[in-house]
């Protein structure tokens, strides 16, 4: 008889434990969720920015040659606005490829007025610098190209 209530004592506790963990999971799920709900965007636009990039990229590693022709790009079309280290007129490029994905970097490059005016982090920043940033008239190509420049600039 003893026997059997422990067994039933440690097969509630079990059953709690993962009833517990199944509740963590969507908790933090539908956090993001509500987020993205609140906005108006999906959880993969909260994370990888509005844009022509809909799915997840796979890179590789950075392209020497084309982070070059990134830094020259960035040097044309973005320096007068961008610094590396330095917030200027839009915030310090450098290491927004860690505290952004690929996919959102391109997106905000590719599509900044639509970013700003729906994600929040994006907002966020056009509350900070009270400009918005333009689309610079660059293809995709050379937003990967600013991509790698941006990977191979990272520290
Ligand atoms: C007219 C000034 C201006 C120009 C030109 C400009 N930007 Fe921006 N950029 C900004 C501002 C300001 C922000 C913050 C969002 C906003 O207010 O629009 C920003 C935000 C960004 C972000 C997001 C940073 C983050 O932490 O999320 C990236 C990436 C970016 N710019 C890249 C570029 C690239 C690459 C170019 C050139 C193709 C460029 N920008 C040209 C002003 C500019």
């Amino acid at each position: 008889m003893k026997k059997l209530f422990s067994y039933l004592l440690l097969a509630g506790l079990l059953f709690l434990w993962a009833c517990s963990g199944e509740n963590k999971d969507t908790k933090t799920e539908s956090k993001q969720d509500k987020l993205a709900k609140a906005f108006g965007i999906s959880v993969f636009e909260l994370e990888n920015g509005i844009g022509p990039v809909k799915e997840k990229l796979s890179l590789g590693a950075v392209d020497a040659a084309k982070a070059a022709e990134g830094k020259k790009l960035f040097e044309a079309k973005c320096a007068q606005c961008h610094k590396l280290d330095e917030r200027y007129t839009g915030p310090a490029i450098r290491n927004v490829t860690k505290r952004r994905t690929p996919e959102y970097v391109i997106n905000m490059i590719m599509n900044p007025e639509e970013m700003v005016k729906k994600h929040p982090e994006a907002k966020k920043l056009f509350a900070l610098h009270a400009t918005q940033m333009t689309f610079q008239n660059v293809t995709q190509d050379d937003a990967f190209k600013i991509l790698d420049y941006f990977r191979s600039e990272e520290k």
